[in-house]
């Protein structure tokens, strides 16, 4: 889902997501810490609320009727403040704790459900598990600790350096393999941790504010490598995070908790531009829109165009004239962005009365996909007057990006308003 500008980039996340194979399932899923849960249950379905059940039970309702589905090859980060469940929430995936109520599904069987051993397989298989506290045996050097589970599996020891070793090349830490992890930097530490997550190679990465005890600098640097990370190894991680930068610079969908409950799932576009609720709201309120609303979301679909084979110059002169455009972009039949053509030079054309556009034709490099956000779009706008084209991964033109869309979208002011503003200061 990450941006690009350009035509000929594909983007293995948002492939795999359309796939839209469903890995995790997780279903009217409760859990409740303390002595006296039959209570808190009961009052849990009656609707109360946490502060009512602690105040009446002692209990504390950590998740509450979660519901949550995560397709497989997709970064899921689950975002809130502490205390809100999250790190419950995780642990009921690996069944580090049990659900009070509900079930989860991995590849669609039920862990809930599951025999000491299943679960054993299934953890040693399908998951691991990366902490904030990278959970590292500090005297011990990386290979030896990239290597742990597998040592705990009983791999013999040839093998399982083989395998360390890979993981330690693909997070970067080729040559510190013999080093002991107390005299690494956090950020090093941190991939230590990553890499030892990944040694086993899981299907499913849970991570758990891995990032958080990072310096900021450190941190996003780990964050772009686990975004790199992810387009070779197309796991599916799910991301706990209290920061809401980080979820949306990683997330391809965000599940916004607070007091246990998912309050909003989506893509952060969906959950900035259109908030649950005013709690949402408050945590979105100071986000820089402009690095997350995309071109796909703004642009104008049906844009008047100029089509090669069917629209000959007098055609294009007329549409021009009719919509009070100065230039259009110009397709093939299968909807191929080839450039623009500009009035005068369709005008020109239809006074020789030659009948293709073709030469008039300017090719325009200046294109961007339908991903690509604001904050990309903004350095093209000032460069032409025209509408920028949004084209997908065959060039084919989506729609448009104009100037007051964008303008639009950064103020909140419709755009008739704009278009009025803009039509005065041009008269002026
Ligand atoms: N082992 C536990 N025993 C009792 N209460 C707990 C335990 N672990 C967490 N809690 C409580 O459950 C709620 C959710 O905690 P947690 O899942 O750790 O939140 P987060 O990870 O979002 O900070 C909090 O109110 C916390 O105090
Ligand atoms: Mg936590």
């Amino acid at each position: 889902m990450k941006t690009l500008i350009g035509t000929n980039v594909s983007i293995l996340t948002s492939d795999i997501i359309s796939r839209n194979m469903e890995k995790i399932k997780i279903e009217n899923l409760s859990l409740v810490f303390g002595k006296n849960r039959s209570k808190a249950i009961d009052l849990l379905k009656k609707g109360q609320g946490k502060s009512e059940i602690l105040e009446k039970t002692g209990c504390t309702v950590a998740v509450r009727d979660a519901n949550l589905t995560i397709n497989e090859g997709e970064i899921f980060v689950i975002m809130g403040l502490s205390g809100s469940g999250k790190s419950t929430l995780l642990r009921c995936l690996n069944r580090l704790i049990n659900p009070t109520i509900g079930k989860i599904f991995i590849n669609k069987d039920d862990i809930t459900n599951m025999s000491d051993k299943e679960l054993l397989e299934i953890r040693r298989k399908e998951l691991a598990m990366v902490f904030q506290h990278f959970g590292l045996l500090p005297h011990r050097t990386v290979l030896s600790n990239v290597a742990f589970g597998l040592e705990l599996q009983g791999i013999s020891k040839e093998e399982r350096e083989t395998r360390a070793m890979e993981t330690i090349e693909l997070v970067d830490l080729k040559g510190y393999e013999n080093q002991k992890v107390s005299e690494l930097s956090g950020g090093m530490q941190q991939r230590v941790g990553l890499a030892r997550g990944l040694a086993n190679n899981p299907e499913v990465l849970l991570m758990d504010e891995a990032f958080s005890a990072l310096d900021p600098l450190i941190r996003s640097q780990m964050q772009d490598e686990l975004l790199l990370l992810q387009e070779k190894m197309q796991k599916t991680i799910v991301f706990i995070t209290h920061d809401l930068d980080e979820a949306i610079k990683l997330g391809d969908r965000i599940a916004i908790m607070k007091d246990g409950e998912i309050v909003q799932v989506g893509t952060s576009e969906e959950i900035i531009t259109n908030p649950a609720n005013d709690y949402v709201t408050s945590f979105v309120e100071n986000v820089d829109r402009s690095k997350v609303v995309t071109a796909g979301s703004i642009m104008f679909t049906k844009p008047t165009i100029a089509r090669l084979k069917k629209d000959g110059p007098a055609v294009v002169v007329r549409k021009m004239r009719e919509k009070g455009l100065s230039s259009l972009p110009v397709v093939r039949t299968n909807r191929t962005f080839l450039g623009f053509i500009n009035i005068e030079d369709a005008v020109n054309l239809k006074k020789k009365e030659i009948k293709s556009i073709e030469e008039a034709i300017k090719p325009e490099a200046m294109t961007v996909t339908a991903e690509a956000t604001v904050e990309d779009i903004l350095p093209l706008l000032s460069k032409t007057t025209r509408s920028i084209p949004v084209v997908n991964e065959e060039n084919h033109l989506l729609g448009t990006v104009s100037q007051t869309s964008v303008i639009a979208e950064m103020t909140g002011k419709d755009k008739d308003e704009i278009s009025d503003i803009i039509q005065k200061a041009y008269d002026l």
